[in-house]
């Protein structure tokens, strides 16, 4: 199992913030975007929404949500001080704060939606976080999970030639083992949704995209 201490996973993207991005890019050959993207239109947000990003590193999927839904605020968190500083530069019309997605500071039912890329396994107390999304989310309100869809075969060979490609380009390896270690450690999209509804939320709708590997869902308070 991946250690995932808190402060570890804090230095770890401290870290590679700089580089976050243009890596991103590279070992996803730009598809994040797509992902990213195809999550959030599916999401539908509704004009004048309160939307909560949470694990926003840089800031992507709050980015993508601004420019689709001009009328939304919303609020990006993340426990990286490197990261919320480039989530901060990317986006200028986003709040940012640097908290900890497993203790809050927000009321209940707070938020119509929260949407959530590729964060929720990194994180040790995945329980305490999922709690913390349902409370602030309002009855009703809509919470976005997106992530690498494990066990799909084309994952598999997928870390092969990421880990190749990634010696040529990164000082940072290990973070990126991490990384990929962490993808294959985490749930398939059937085992998540039944991780979500064991916390009450249902399921609205979830997809897999781009040849199974990577998944969204979207879940209901
Ligand atoms: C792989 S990045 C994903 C960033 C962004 N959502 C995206 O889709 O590109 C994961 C982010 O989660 C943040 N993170 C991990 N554990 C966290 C926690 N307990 N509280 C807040 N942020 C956390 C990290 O700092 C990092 O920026």
């Amino acid at each position: 199992m991946t250690d995932k201490n808190p402060n570890k996973i804090k230095n770890m993207f401290n870290l590679i913030s700089k580089n976050y991005d243009k890596i991103n890019d590279i070992i996803s050959f730009f598809m994040h975007r797509y992902a990213k993207y195809k999550a959030i239109k599916d999401l539908k947000i509704l004009p004048n929404s309160k939307v909560l990003d949470l694990c926003s590193g840089s800031g992507d999927l709050g980015k993508i949500t601004k420019k689709l839904n001009k009328t939304t605020e919303i609020i990006g968190v993340d426990f990286s001080e490197e990261m919320i500083k480039s989530a901060r530069k990317k986006n200028k019309n986003i709040t940012y704060e640097l908290q900890d997605a497993t203790n809050l500071s927000f009321k209940d039912n707070s938020f119509d939606y929260i949407v959530m890329g590729f964060g929720l396994r990194n994180i040790e107390d995945e329980q305490k976080a999922l709690n913390e999304i349902y409370r602030t989310l309002k009855p009703n309100g809509k919470f976005l999970h997106l992530d690498f869809n494990n066990k799909s075969y084309l994952n598999k060979i997928y870390d092969k030639i990421i880990i190749f490609i990634l010696k040529f380009f990164i000082k940072e390896i290990d973070a990126y083992k991490y990384l990929i270690e962490s993808k294959n450690e985490f749930y398939n999209n059937k085992e998540i949704i039944k991780i979500f509804e064991k916390h009450n939320f249902k399921k609205e709708k979830s997809k897999t995209i781009l040849f199974n590997m990577i998944a969204y869902q979207i879940m209901t308070k």
